[in-house]
């Protein structure tokens, strides 16, 4: 008898133990370390090869994967003849802002043989984000995704997945594309447009030569998938639909949301979306593509509007192999919109939801510090004297800005000249809280189209809430915009077409459950309306996420000013930040 007890005991003791480390594990956040060496490789798409800058060789770059509340410190080494920064699109960044990434804005870029830690911590967030460079037009094939699992021991607030896997879409040039842009610019012209679209860089069967290059699913019936799908396009808003498939959108930007089926979804350039596709319940004796096609309203021949494929396939449980591909089984293919349909976008973006649960509450400010207009879109510059130029006309350049400011980088980073206190010369305090001269925003464009330069930034008193329009502008035709902020999350409180009207559309706003994300689409010829708590001291980048648009200026910095406790401010630089 006193043997069984005392036989008994340490095994009693040892699950006591098991389940404290167990705790003290879910208590416990950890570091996660990795080492990203930014070098050339050769790849071969489209039947042709080109030299790609690369993270660690890999096309899309390595996943990042972390849990909720981990430290992250990113080693990221120059070994190209680029400048590079990277950037960890939709982490929040609280206080360290000096890991956010954006060229010129909060930091100076890694120089060739230098290295610099991005070091940040994973607060609140969980879900599909991604990371990119954010230097000129590297992002083309410097990007890959980031996975945030939920806390140890807390479960999704969906059906747990058999398995999940990231998406990625991409864009792919058979040309150079830092050539490319360095081109366009020297003529003021549009960029050449992308060859192809990817699924983890893979052009797929539609394609010339590219059959072999497939992304492929392999599914087992019955089973539900987890898809982590990542719009890394450089120009494109993407529709995407899987064959004879519903899909199931359970999370946007790393935010949960109300759980709702589509065929099809629509998918900005910055953008991320987890959805869950289910499997058949019996083998079904066939294939089907995953398809992905641009959505743009603009002229056709402009954009690239070819269709990327994947393939879902079934596990055969007759068969034995687990891997071979039977091509002889019929192939399904899902119909994908017409390139310009704005009905199935508003119809898919007014669907979104945040889960607004005691768990997961949408924290909407109820209430507005500062109430901003900005219009958002195209324009011209004169062309230089004595040069031709090939912008919408031979005088004129493309250009783009928010309230008709076209931003210019400065040569240093705006976050430096900011915290050491030496912003003369650099940047000025007065960004227009509103666009300086009124028009009809979506009627017919005004004479002058040109649009001023400058690098103004607009100022916020920590934790002020911000309530943001943003208008389309028909000037050189209406476009959607997805509209980025870094340092945030955003509420879209409201949305709709023509001008904006401000004593009518805030009636209709939606503070009780709108959708929080990192971006937006602004709708063609259309607004968007979004409230934030500026609650992170720091210079945020806010830009159009088609890179083209970018480029051409449509981008601004926001400053929030420290608050006056201790842990309300932003942390000084880390010693190894980079130089210019
Ligand atoms: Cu995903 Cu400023 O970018």
């Amino acid at each position: 008898m006193a043997m069984a007890i005392s036989s008994r005991l340490p095994a009693a003791c040892s699950l006591l133990m098991a389940t404290l480390m167990l705790l003290i594990v879910q208590a416990q956040s950890i570091t996660r370390r990795y080492d990203f060496n930014v070098q050339m490789a050769n790849v071969t798409r489209l039947c042709a090869s080109k030299s790609i800058v690369t993270v660690n060789g890999e096309y899309p770059g390595p996943t990042l994967v972390a849990r909720e509340g981990d430290r992250v410190l990113v080693r990221v080494t120059n070994h190209v003849a680029h400048n590079m920064t990277l950037h960890w699109h939709g982490i929040r960044q609280l206080r360290s802002g000096w890991a956010d990434g954006p060229a010129y804005v909060t930091q100076c870029p890694i120089q060739t043989g230098q290295s610099y830690v991005y070091n940040f911590t994973v607060a609140g967030q969980r879900g599909t984000l991604w990371w990119h460079a954010h230097i000129s037009w590297l992002r083309a094939t410097v990007y890959g995704a980031i996975v945030i699992l939920p806390k140890l021991g807390v479960p999704y607030p969906f059906v747990a997945p058999h398995k999940e896997l990231p998406l990625l879409f991409g864009e792919w040039w058979r040309a150079d594309t830092e050539a490319l842009i360095s081109q366009a610019l020297r003529t003021g012209g549009a960029p050449n447009i992308s060859d192809a679209f990817t699924i983890n860089g893979l052009p797929g069967p539609l394609y010339n030569s590219s059959a072999k290059d497939t992304f492929k699913l392999k599914v087992e019936p019955g089973k539900t998938y987890l898809l982590r799908l990542i719009n890394a396009a450089l120009n494109d808003e993407l529709f995407f639909s899987v064959a004879n498939h519903t899909l199931t959108i359970v999370e946007v930007d790393a935010v949960y949301v109300k759980p709702f089926p589509v065929k099809t979804l629509i998918i900005s350039p910055g953008q991320t979306t987890n959805v869950l596709l289910t499997a058949k319940p019996f083998y079904p004796k066939a294939n089907f593509y995953m398809s992905a096609a641009p959505y743009s309203v603009i002229r056709p021949g402009t954009f690239d509007n070819t269709t990327v494929a994947g393939i879902l396939e079934y596990h055969n449980p007759h068969s034995a192999s687990e891997s071979s591909f039977d091509k002889d089984l019929p192939l399904f293919r899902p119909t994908l919109p017409r390139f310009n349909d704005t009905g199935l976008v508003t119809n898919f973006t007014s669907k979104l939801r945040s889960l607004a649960t005691p768990q997961y509450p949408a924290a909407v400010p109820q209430s507005v510090d500062r109430r901003f207009f900005f219009t958002v879109g195209l324009g011209t510059r004169p062309c230089p004297v004595n040069a031709t130029c090939q912008g919408p006309t031979n005088t004129t350049q493309f250009a783009a800005a928010i309230n008709n400011i076209s931003l210019v980088l400065p040569s240093t980073a705006l976050l430096q000249s900011h915290f050491t206190g030496k912003s003369r010369g650099v940047y000025g305090s007065n960004f227009p809280v509103l666009p300086l001269s009124q028009f009809n925003y979506t009627g017919v464009s005004p004479n002058n189209t040109n649009v001023a330069t400058g690098t103004k930034l607009l100022v916020l008193p920590f934790n002020a809430s911000v309530e943001l329009v943003m208008q389309d502008t028909s000037i050189l035709g209406i476009e959607s915009h997805p509209l980025h902020l870094h340092g945030f999350n955003f509420f879209v409180v409201g949305q709709g077409f023509g001008n904006y009207d401000p004593v009518n559309d805030p009636m209709r706003f939606n503070l009780v459950d709108p959708v929080e994300r990192n971006t937006v689409g602004v709708p063609a010829g259309g607004w968007v309306a979004i409230r934030f708590l500026a609650d992170n001291p720091g210079v945020w980048f806010m830009h159009c996420h088609l890179e083209v648009h970018t480029t051409w200026g449509l981008r601004m910095a926001w400053l929030v000013l420290d608050g006056s406790l201790s842990n309300q401010k932003l942390l000084p630089p880390p010693s190894d930040l980079p130089k210019c």
